[in-house]
């Protein structure tokens, strides 16, 4: 069996990652490295805990002792690096966490790795998963970003990844560390923080609470479902070229007013209510500093060389989403009361 190591396999797209892989790799051993912060819940993953080719670890990868001592100790084949912190609100007012936990955590994991796989580095694979937020922002409403769009970072949280992912380069280039980095735009689906816009609206629609829209609401983000991220990760971790950078996105371009108008129809429909009613709670608030305009990806890469598309279409998706949410209050409650902390505390301290 191939032991493979996934970090921030709690969060909201690593809980789906790891999902997919024990579910559909019973050869592989997934191991769910994880320091469970405000942003993990175990409760994600729930429907395959007790799966035999499933083991949690918790650990912060910000210890780097920790991080020897663990790789040192398993043979794993390959890593897939999704732990961070992911929000980038909570990254202007707190810069350094996001410095702390992306770069410095995964320079910590890149050198646990060269070190216990110094023997046979090449016959491993050390996978970054990356933001499109890298690339900075577009105006023109042509453009999109490619692989060799230049680094342009403007947030805190982006500088963070952006530097995240030069260390990965480096070491690929200084080291020869088998590496291939991954850029996605914005995700959405089920076990989605309710920090996040999508799961926010859905939250503050359902309790009747104001929906607070940045600025205009014209920024434009491009939605994809997390479950077809999780199927790019599964491919390029399997068919990707060691050494190169995949683009994936949605080919779904929103601007955020008109994505929180869809919403409040699909949830004034589904909750039974009066046409008009979760619009009503739209509330303009002051813009986020540095408010990046707009992102769009070109995954032509992925789909050439790889064949991966996106499988779902919007509404879809969000209905989809809608459902989940509704059917999963209980969830939501755990999150919003920090219920969810308090029994895995119990068991992992
Ligand atoms: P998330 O915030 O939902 O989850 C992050 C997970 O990492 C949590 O389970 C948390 O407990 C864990 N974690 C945080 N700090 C840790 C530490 N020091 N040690 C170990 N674990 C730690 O994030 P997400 O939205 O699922 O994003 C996952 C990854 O994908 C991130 O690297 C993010 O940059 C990237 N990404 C996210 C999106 C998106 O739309 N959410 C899009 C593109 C890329
Ligand atoms: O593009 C990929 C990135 O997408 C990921 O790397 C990040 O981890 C992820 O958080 C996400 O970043 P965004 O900043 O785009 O996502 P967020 O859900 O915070 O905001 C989406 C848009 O909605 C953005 O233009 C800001 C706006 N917004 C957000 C919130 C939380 C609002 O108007 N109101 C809100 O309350």
């Amino acid at each position: 069996m191939k032991k493979i190591l996934i970090t921030g396999g709690a969060g909201f797209i690593g809980s789906h990652v790891v999902r997919r892989f024990v579910n559909q790799y019973p050869n592989y051993h997934i191991y769910n490295l994880d320091a469970l912060t405000y942003a993990g819940n175990l409760e994600n993953l729930r429907d395959i805990e007790d799966a035999t080719n499933y083991t949690f670890v918790k650990g912060d990868i910000t210890d780097a002792v920790f991080l020897d001592d663990l790789l040192a100790e398993n043979d794993f084949y390959g890593v897939i690096h999704l732990a961070a912190e992911s929000h980038v609100d909570r990254s202007i007012s707190d810069p350094l966490a996001f410095v702390v936990t992306n770069v410095i955590g995964t320079v910590n994991l890149l050198n646990a790795a060269r070190k216990a796989w110094k023997d046979d580095l090449a016959d491993h694979l050390f996978y970054h998963v990356s933001t499109d937020e890298v690339y900075g922002e577009l105006h023109d409403p042509n453009e999109f970003f490619l692989e060799t769009t230049s680094y342009d970072p403007r947030s805190p949280y982006s500088a963070s990844k952006a530097s995240s992912d030069h260390f990965v380069r480096a070491y690929h280039n200084t080291y020869k560390m088998p590496v291939v980095i991954s850029n996605c735009s914005n995700n959405y689906g089920p076990n989605h923080f309710p920090e996040k816009l999508i799961p926010l609206m859905i939250h503050n629609i359902m309790q009747k609470k104001p929906l607070p829209v940045y600025g205009k609401g014209e920024n434009v983000r491009d939605w994809l479902y997390v479950e077809d991220h999780a199927r790019a990760i599964d491919t390029i971790f399997h068919d990707g070229q060691v050494g190169e950078t995949y683009n994936i996105g949605g080919h779904n371009e929103w601007k955020n007013l008109d994505l929180v108008l869809l919403l409040c129809k699909i949830m004034d429909e589904k909750l039974g209510r009066e046409a008009g009613s979760a619009e009503s709670l739209i509330t303009y608030v002051t813009d986020r500093a540095g408010h990046d305009l707009r992102y769009a990806i070109d995954a032509t890469r992925l789909k050439t060389e790889l064949g991966w598309e996106p499988s779902l279409q919007f509404e879809e998706g969000l209905t989809k989403t809608v459902d989940w949410y509704l059917n999963n209050q209980a969830w939501l409650d755990n999150v919003t009361s920090g219920n969810y902390k308090k029994y895995y505390e119990e068991m992992y301290g």
